[in-house]
């Protein structure tokens, strides 16, 4: 049966654990070249390793993205190997502190802003031309639905969810009349190191393993995918409830 992914080439950030290395495997496995971006270089590596010896084929690009040079560093080295991309999945994020508004550290908030925004805004501006030279970019984003809800001591990381979509929208009107598509994916409970800090309370095996979300993010991948703009409820996505998803 043809894979999914043949001859497309993807970057996944935060792609050494949780969704983002769930997401690289499924990747590789469709045929995609996975470019696997993270700061834990030995991790990424083993990654790499694992899917060659299953057939595939990945690269590793070590970088930090909550400082911005290593970002524009991550982006020339992708500029250098690869004349075009197809697929950006900006899933690496940082969960910040879990403290009310009036006690939330600075200097956290903003490193949830670097990281979960300011290092994407970089990405797509540095990577716009690669994107436009590939007949059909895929660009997907990974938010969480603490974005809308208000929840308390959810602080950095809701705003920055927040100021991510808000970005989307924009990106998405800015890229209007070119083969990109933009989609924003909320994954819902899944059971990585972050839902882990997140909710300490909750069993994790009451909760779905992130390789539960491989089939939704290989069709947003994918040539064919002409979805634009829409906002997917992952746990909607997968009950079959696909006209859920709603405008970013
Ligand atoms: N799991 C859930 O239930 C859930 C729910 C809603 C949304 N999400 C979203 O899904 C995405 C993946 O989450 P996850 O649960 O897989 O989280 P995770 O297990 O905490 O993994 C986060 C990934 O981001 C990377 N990362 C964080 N800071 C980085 C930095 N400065 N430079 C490079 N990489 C960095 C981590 O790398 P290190 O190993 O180096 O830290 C790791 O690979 C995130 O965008 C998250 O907001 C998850």
């Amino acid at each position: 049966m043809a894979r999914k992914l043949e001859n497309r080439t993807a970057l996944v950030t935060g792609a050494n654990r949780g969704i983002g290395l769930a997401i690289a495997k499924a990747y590789a496995s469709e045929g995609a070249k996975v470019l696997l971006a993270g700061r834990n270089e030995a991790a990424l590596k083993r990654l790499q390793a694992e899917i060659a010896a299953a057939g595939g084929q990945a690269k590793v690009f070590a970088a930090d993205l909550e400082d911005a040079a290593s970002v524009r560093a991550l982006a020339a080295s992708i500029k250098r190997e690869f004349p075009s991309l197809d697929v950006f999945v900006a899933n690496a994020a940082s969960l910040g502190a879990r403290v009310p508004l009036v006690r939330y550290p600075l200097e956290t908030w903003r490193q949830s802003l670097r990281i979960n925004v300011e290092a994407n805004l970089i990405l797509l501006g540095e990577l716009d031309a690669l994107f436009k030279a590939s007949d059909s970019a895929r660009i997907i984003l990974l938010s969480a639905n603490v974005a809308t809800q208000g929840k308390a001591t959810t602080g950095s990381y809701a705003v920055s969810k927040a100021a991510l979509e808000a970005m989307a929208r924009i990106y998405i009107v800015e890229s209007k009349g070119t083969p990109i598509r933009v989609n924003i994916v909320s994954p819902g409970p899944t059971r990585t190191e972050m839902r882990a800090r997140a909710a300490p309370e909750e069993n994790p095996m009451s909760i779905k393993p992130p390789e539960a979300l491989a089939p939704l993010f290989v069709e947003l991948a994918t040539r064919e995918c002409q979805r634009q703009g829409e906002w997917l409820n992952a746990d909607d996505w997968l009950a079959g409830r696909t006209a859920a998803a709603r405008p970013v």
